[in-house]
């Protein structure tokens, strides 16, 4: 094969780069002026990694071999569509002005660059592909078709002919009102995506296409796929995901994490260009651009241009915030605050006062900051904070759910986004007219779902579950568990598991009561229990054993876990090695709910009077294995309305107490973020020593068993998605709805 030279253009430094392709041996030292480190030549490589020698900056290089393949093979038709012009290269591959020969008009085709797609990677691709497929709005390029021909996947989109915004602008005099008018236009196209779930994260001027009439159109939406902060460029040298363009969280690397704000962030970068003529970071290495974008603040755009408005300036560089939350939380917040600008109306951005830009710089970089005087800034920081109180905007979902009965009556408590603790204070209801699905405005998070029928003082129909409002970049879960299935329509309607109403002697009859304890000390005695707080805990009823294998297997669709075949344990023993969710969905499906630690604690404690039912200590129970509920040791039982086994011993259990250290303990790091995992209590030593077992069970795992031999004061965090032996569940169930912060009690004192 014979070397090709390309030029490219370094991102950074704009300096001209020649790099050779396809070479297969010394060619590589031709390359002018280039230095690859840690590229050897070859003829097989996919990314080249190479140096710009005028910045220093590393650039990686894609070579499609299998774009190049067509190329080389000089294909004039792709399937149906004739090639025409070759457009350029987007960072999925070239685009080319084609014919399209059933429908006979003139389109853009976009071939990827499938070789670098992994199988599921293809699928996800098709899948994004297809959704914004579904996109209908005048300023966003309409995507026709998803075609295979000649063994490639190819996107038929609207052929827009004209310049680029980055080549439409040049050599252009706006006036801000076109600047203006330009971004609220492209700011509500994007709102428009984003109200039917897609986010861009890659918008930039090279992705406004501008038509004959001068109005912009949005392209490539669903198509980014970049892992955090990685520039890459395409072999003709298009930049993919230059950082400046990006959001400080996705120049950080948490592009996965990017959502909705950082489309917010390009377009106050488009509007910053638009405005001053330059980017607002413009670093001269890829480090240094990065670090910008983390740690400076923009020059303020009239300290470039003192005739930009000053509401413009403030619009922009709120749009420009570093931290998401003081961005305008949705594009459709920035596109009106712009035509507020341009109707003359004031805007609802409020700039920053000298003041709190002090106080950000000083936590940005709080060495230096100690150096100068850190207290008195903090004084001027917190009277910053007071005479310019921000209100953030809050960014709410469509949602809709149903209950089995005609007026139900709905309500969501939100649960905290660090602790998982229901905030009864921001509760929303409504009542479902004649069996209508109600509809709701909710912030993303995880929720507390409470249904219930008549008085909610006095009903005894209910049903209290857990919800999740995904955010605008979280697919659909098609779970069989109604807690997690949740379905987003094309217009962005997110449709929540229905909820069924159960009545409490239906579904509570054979469980224990355990009244309220008004002041309970949870977690004294133990050192890992620490700290010792006070709180109240309502009362509940609470399943007498564990969860068994039999009790699973006696209610009608309701599945065993793959891993647990029905003769893996004897029917009476607890049923364990089973994921969180499974135990939040069989008890969901039988009415009922997990307790939460404190409950589960006040049980076995018989609300703090006694550490163990036995009146000994834990260490007694060292050679205890697990068995048949009601049967193995017979002491651990605590006497209620009916007695309640296995706290102490038998299998350890999942309570829906979220994986949060107590303060005291928050240098302590748990391996997932605490929604993703569980407070466990209780449990036997041996959990699966028991020759009962088979030896496929028996013996496994066995470092985890030891988790198990703490007893019911202690808690241990499991991460939701591992099923372990020896950890199992049982159910509770609230006495009413729980709707009023008194009816979930609370801490008392933290000592
Ligand atoms: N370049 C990238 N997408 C295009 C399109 N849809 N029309 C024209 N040129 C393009």
């Amino acid at each position: 094969m014979v070397g090709q030279t390309m030029r490219i253009k370094c991102p950074h430094c704009e300096n001209p780069v020649e790099i050779v392709v396809g070479v297969t041996d010394a060619t590589v030292s031709t390359v002018a002026a280039l230095d690859r480190p840690g590229a050897g030549p070859g003829p097989d490589r996919e990314i080249e990694v190479v140096t710009c020698p005028l910045c220093g900056s590393s650039i990686s290089v894609f070579e499609s071999e299998l774009t190049k393949t067509y190329r080389e093979q000089a294909l004039s038709s792709i399937g149906r569509f004739e090639l025409v012009e070759h457009l350029g290269s987007g960072h999925f591959g070239d685009v080319w002005q084609a014919t399209d020969t059933k429908l006979q008009r003139q389109v853009a085709l976009k071939v990827p660059r499938q070789r670098d797609l992994l199988p599921e990677d293809l699928v996800s691709f098709l899948r994004e592909a297809k959704a914004a497929a579904q996109l209908k709005h005048p300023n966003i390029v309409r995507v026709h078709d998803i075609v295979e021909a000649n063994g490639l996947v190819c996107i038929v989109s609207e052929l827009v002919r004209g310049p680029n915004l980055s080549e439409w602008k040049s050599g252009k005099i706006l006036t801000w009102v076109d600047c203006a008018r330009l971004c609220a236009t492209l700011a509500k196209a994007v709102q428009h995506a984003h109200d039917a779930g897609i986010i861009h994260r890659d918008l930039k001027p090279a992705n406004v296409l501008m038509d004959l009439e001068n109005q912009p159109h949005v392209t490539d939406f669903g198509l980014a796929k970049r892992e955090g902060a990685e520039i890459t460029m395409t072999l003709a040298g298009q930049i993919i995901g230059t950082p400046a363009y990006m959001s400080p969280e996705q120049a950080r690397g948490d592009g996965h994490n990017a959502d909705r704000r950082s489309d917010v962030y390009s377009l106050g970068v488009i509007l910053y260009e638009l405005l001053t003529g330059s980017r607002p970071f413009k670093g001269t290495s890829k480090m240094l651009l990065i670090h910008q974008v983390l740690t400076e603040d923009p020059r303020q755009p009239r300290a470039i241009c003192k005739s930009i408005p000053k509401d413009l300036q403030t619009v922009c560089l709120k749009a420009l915030e570093k931290d998401p939350d003081r961005r305008y939380q949705t594009a459709g917040e920035l596109a009106a605050d712009l035509d507020r600008f341009l109707a003359g109306q004031p805007i609802l951005a409020r700039p920053i006062n000298p003041i709190e830009r002090g106080l950000r710089w000083v936590r940005r970089n709080r060495t230096v900051a100690g150096l100068i005087g850190l207290l008195t800034l903090s004084c001027s920081v917190a009277l910053g904070a007071l005479i310019f109180p921000r209100s953030a905007p809050v960014f709410t979902r469509t949602v809709q759910i149903s209950a089995n009965q005609p007026n139900a009556h709905i309500a969501f408590i939100p649960l905290d986004s660090k602790s998982g603790e229901p905030l009864p204070e921001q509760i929303t209801e409504q009542t479902m007219a004649g069996g209508s699905p109600v509809t709701f405005q909710l912030p993303p998070g995880d929720y507390l779902v409470v249904a219930y029928s008549g008085d909610a003082a006095t009903t005894d129909e209910f049903h209290e579950v857990v919800r999740h409002v995904p955010d605008i970049d979280e697919r659909s879960d098609r779970s069989s568990y109604r807690h997690l299935r949740r379905k987003t329509t094309d217009s962005g309607r997110v449709i929540l598991g229905d909820v069924e109403i159960f009545k409490t002697s239906d579904v509570a009859a054979g469980l224990a009561q355990i009244p309220e304890c008004e002041d309970f000390e949870m977690g004294s005695l133990r050192l890992e229990e620490a700290p010792a707080h006070r709180r109240s805990v309502p009362g509940f009823y609470l399943q007498t054993t564990e969860v068994t294998l039999g009790a699973v297997l006696s209610v009608a669709d309701w599945d065993l876990p793959e891993q647990l075949l029905p003769d893996s344990i004897p029917a009476d023993f607890p049923l364990t090695n089973v994921r969180y969710d499974y135990a939040v969905g069989y008890a969901e499906r039988r009415g009922l709910r997990l307790p939460d630690e404190a409950e589960y604690e006040v049980a076995a404690t018989h609300c703090g009077k006694r550490e163990t039912p036995w009146g000994g200590n834990l260490a007694d129970i060292n050679d205890w294995n697990i068995g048949p509920v009601m049967q193995s040791p017979d002491f651990d039982v605590v006497h209620f309305d009916r007695d309640v086994w296995g706290l102490y011993s038998n299998a350890a259990e999942w309570t829906s107490t979220w994986g949060v250290n107590y303060p005291e303990y928050s240098d302590l790091t748990p391996a997932f973020p605490p929604q993703h995992m569980r407070v466990v209590r209780g449990g036997a030593p041996r959990a699966i020593s028991d020759p009962r077992f088979p030896d496929s069970v028996r013996g496994q795992r066995a470092d985890q068993i030891q988790l198990w031999q703490r007893g019911p004061r202690s808690r241990e965090f499991v991460a939701v998605a591992a099923p372990l032996p020896g950890l199992g569940f049982r159910c509770a169930r609230s006495l009413h709805p729980r709707l009023r912060a008194k009816d979930f009690g609370s801490i008392r004192t933290s000592k």
